[in-house]
């Protein structure tokens, strides 16, 4: 038993050796969604509480963020949510992608899937009320229509 507890201490001890790479890439506030639909102070700050972490190039790093292997686990968040919708580049985005990214967003926020449960319990502020979300959804919908809107896109529905 106590060789077990040694070897495992060793393990976690010597897994701490490999950081995570903590350096954003630059900042590009002409790109970001916040900036250039220029949201309100109120639905933005939601959206950064909730979001901004793992879905754009502002994440913040909390302390835990050098304790392996819960770095990893973070970090592989941040990587794939970048992946999938980085509002930091959003700018970038063809029109159609940008209306289908908030037609998903609207429906995670609304499934309850997004943001993650496993961040909410490390982040309170992220812990919307129903007003809290409904505001966000409705600023996004608003948003995803005015992109349609202007660039002639038929709406989308739910394939699930
Ligand atoms: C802790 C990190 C984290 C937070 C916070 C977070 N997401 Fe995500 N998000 C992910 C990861 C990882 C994926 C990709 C894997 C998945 O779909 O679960 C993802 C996927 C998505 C997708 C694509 C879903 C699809 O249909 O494939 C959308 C849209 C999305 N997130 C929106 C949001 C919105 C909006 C918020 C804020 C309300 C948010 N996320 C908060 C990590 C996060």
């Amino acid at each position: 038993m106590k060789k077990v507890l040694v070897i495992l201490l060793v393990a976690i001890v010597f897994v701490q050796f490999f950081p995570i790479d903590k350096n954003n890439p630059a900042p590009t506030p002409g790109m970001d969604f916040l900036t250039i639909k220029n949201t309100s102070e109120s639905t933005a700050k939601l959206i950064r509480n909730g979001c901004y972490d793992c879905h754009s190039n502002e994440s913040k790093y909390p302390w835990y963020s050098n304790v392996q292997p819960i770095a990893w686990f973070l970090k592989d968040h941040i990587d794939e949510g970048r992946k999938e919708l980085n509002f930091s580049t959003f700018a970038t985005y063809e029109p159609k992608r940008q209306a289908h990214k908030l037609f998903e967003a609207v429906e995670m926020i609304e499934k309850g899937e997004m943001p993650l449960d496993s961040y909410i319990i490390a982040h309170p502020e992220a812990k919307f009320t129903e007003a809290q979300k409904q505001e966000i959804v409705q600023y996004l919908k608003s948003v995803e229509k005015e992109i349609r809107m202007m660039n002639d896109l038929p709406a989308e529905t739910s394939k699930k």
